[in-house]
């Protein structure tokens, strides 16, 4: 009834064998087959280990775990794995599992005093290297296991630099990459491939560890950009469904920027429409006003506007825009910058992102952000007043909410 891969079914041979070590990760591309498999390793593994014993799953959150493993795991194994996130509880075989948030608050203090025969950590890359290291000092038992899944990062991250590139004798680091699932359809290949280019490239297709560096949007080209005609012509062809105003405020030395963002029929293309871009940041008064033209000029060119997602640091601005216009106006999600960097990047590399060339300020963004290469340890877009990072948030509090709407995996 299973069709595993080669590297599936080796890594399988591990478990009758004996190969398996204390540590057991299993790193390599997106969709590459490692989530599979190492659920069903671990839940063998599971089931021929002590009942009494005590064993924990992790995710960077309950939801994250909950949607990558435990959802997967209730359909692999039937009757067999039961879970209650409320509870924080999960049976498989008759075997009591705790199921834990890393990132939450305190989530470290909460497996402080467990002690642990065994561990399935989904996504480790994410979580805080304190909450890994106290996991580990948790399955200090005789033939305890960690099962862990991990895409790659940027090289000096605590995982590899501390764990994968140490060659540790009781670390075992299993790779994946796009070939070793065969169970991808081609076309999808084809489609996640364009999907991503430079440093995600290389992590998220090839599996590897590498710094991002350079420009943070390194395939955005004059190929994002269209003209007025062109854009009224792709909107004939392709009606717009919804589109909203992203607003960031500038402060000290910073601008205040609203974008305008469209969305056609079935979220295939994303459409820039405009952009307001003021420096001088004079009042709130004329924020306010300028903020009321905005959209009074835009709902009559563009009906389908039907909200403004505002950074949410400034509440009182927030309060005073929504009573200036008759529009949705609300907090921006605020995603994590790399997530909203990521989606621009898949837009880019799909071609599915247009720009108005009446948009200067944020195409001028786009070509020039790039990442800070004095922050080894982490992906950080460089924000230190040289480039235009106002643009960039107002353009992505306008995208970062349809990432279901416009990704399918
Ligand atoms: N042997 C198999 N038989 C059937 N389906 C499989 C098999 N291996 C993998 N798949 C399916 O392929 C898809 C991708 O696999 P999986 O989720 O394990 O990838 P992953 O390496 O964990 O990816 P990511 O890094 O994106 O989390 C899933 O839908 C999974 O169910
Ligand atoms: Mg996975």
């Amino acid at each position: 009834m299973y069709d595993f891969s080669e590297k599936q079914k080796k890594a399988l041979a591990l478990l009758k064998n004996g190969g398996l070590k204390r540590l057991n990760i299993f790193e390599g591309s997106v969709r590459s087959g490692k989530t599979y498999i190492s659920m069903i390793m671990w839940g063998i593994w599971v089931a021929g280990s002590p009942k009494e014993k005590s064993y924990l799953m992790a995710g960077k959150t309950l939801t994250t775990l909950k949607r990558n493993v435990l959802e997967p795991m209730a359909e692999l194994f039937g009757k067999s794995f039961t879970y209650s996130v409320t509870k924080k509880e999960a049976r498989l075989f008759g075997r009591r599992i705790y199921l834990e948030g890393a990132a939450n608050a305190g989530a470290e203090g909460k497996i402080r005093g467990m002690t642990l025969r065994g561990a399935y950590c989904d996504e480790l890359s994410l979580f805080g290297e304190d909450f890994f290291t106290m996991l580990l000092s948790r399955l200090s038992e005789e033939g305890a296991k960690l099962f862990a899944t991990t895409n790659p990062d940027t090289p000096s991250h605590w995982l590899k630099r501390d764990y994968l590139d140490k060659e540790m004798p009781d670390l075992l680091s299993l790779r994946f990459t796009l070939e070793d699932n065969p169970h991808l359809p081609e076309d999808y290949v084809k489609a996640l491939k364009t999907e991503f280019s430079g440093v995600f490239y290389d992590r998220f297709i090839l599996g590897m560890w590498v710094a991002a560096e350079g420009r943070v949007y390194d395939a955005f080209s004059d190929s994002c950009i269209i003209s007025a005609d062109e854009l009224a012509e792709c909107l004939t062809e392709n009606r717009l469904m919804t589109s909203v105003v992203g607003v960031d405020y500038g402060g000290n030395g910073s601008a205040s920027v609203f974008c305008h963002v469209g969305y056609d029929v079935g979220f295939k293309n994303v459409y820039v429409l405009s952009e307001h871009y003021d420096a001088r940041n004079r009042s709130a008064e004329s924020l306010i006003s300028a903020f009321a033209e905005y959209i009074a000029r835009e709902k009559e060119q563009r009906p389908t506007l039907c909200a403004a997602y505002c950074d949410s640091a400034e509440q009182l601005l927030v309060k005073s825009f929504r009573s200036a216009v008759r529009l949705d106006v609300r907090n921006a999600l605020k995603r994590p910058i790399n997530t909203r960097i990521n989606m621009t990047n898949r837009l880019i590399a799909s071609g599915r992102i247009h720009i108005s060339d009446e948009c200067p300020h944020l195409i001028e963004a786009l070509h020039s952000a790039v990442w800070d290469e004095r922050d080894i340890h982490h992906d950080t877009r460089l924000d230190n007043g040289t480039t235009n990072i106002d643009s960039l948030d107002a353009f992505e509090y306008a995208l970062e909410r349809y990432e279901k709407e416009l990704f399918r995996f």
